[in-house]
């Protein structure tokens, strides 16, 4: 069967998000997911430094990119993205960030971590949830090393086996955890998202 014939396909073009993001010339409809998250929290703030992980095509940064002209943004993923005015990218796979970036640059400490990274989805979950898990915990490895004190982290999990205990220990490193699955998250999807908000360091 075509690509474009696929059952995939068809509910793409026929979802109301995926619309509106052409509509408005956004890059994806994850954006969506961000604007509610951040409109109830005010997470994209004035003049903060922001690392988008799993950053590909573009929404997110370019929602954040957008909504202040004086934040700073490092984008990461594996694949290539387009130029967003004010946006670092590196092309790079999240688990090499650490080692070969965060080390080697001067960064200055992160006020967001947002993380929409997800594994390849083989549709069963007994290889899906781990493998989402499993980068979910380098993704918090850099949460904690580039974080300001109270810093934000925002990541996308699968609701599963193993999530429970990731979500208890991440609650040990910051005041407050919520869970929230935004109107843009496939009803059908186990995906959810995490927001982790003022950052303790613990030494
Ligand atoms: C749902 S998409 C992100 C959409 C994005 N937030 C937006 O608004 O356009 C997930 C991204 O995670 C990336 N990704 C998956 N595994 C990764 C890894 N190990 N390191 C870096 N990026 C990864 C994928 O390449 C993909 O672009």
């Amino acid at each position: 069967m075509g690509k474009k014939s696929s059952s995939w396909y068809k509910r793409h073009v026929s979802d109301e998000f995926v619309k509106q993001a052409n509509k408005e010339n956004w890059r994806s409809r994850a954006v969506f997911k961000l604007k509610e998250i951040d409109t109830k929290y005010d997470l994209i703030k004035r003049k903060s430094n922001i690392l988008d992980l799993g950053a590909a095509p573009g929404g997110w940064s370019q929602y954040a990119a957008k909504k202040h002209q004086d934040i700073r943004i490092t984008a990461i993923d594996i694949l290539k993205m387009e130029d967003i005015h004010n946006v670092n990218f590196v092309q790079m796979k999240i688990e090499d960030f650490e080692e070969n970036y965060l080390k080697n640059h001067n960064f200055d400490k992160i006020d967001l971590v947002m993380s929409d990274i997800a594994p390849n989805i083989s549709g069963i979950d007994s290889a899906d949830i781990p493998a989402m898990l499993n980068l979910a915990e380098i993704v918090a490895d850099v949460a904690k090393k580039a974080l300001k004190q109270r810093g934000n982290f925002l990541i996308k999990l699968f609701q599963g086996k193993g999530t429970e205990e990731f979500l208890s220990d991440i609650k040990l490193y910051f005041e407050s955890l919520k869970i929230i699955k935004p109107k843009a998250s496939r009803s059908d999807s186990k995906e959810i998202y995490m927001l982790a908000r003022n950052f303790k360091e613990i030494n």
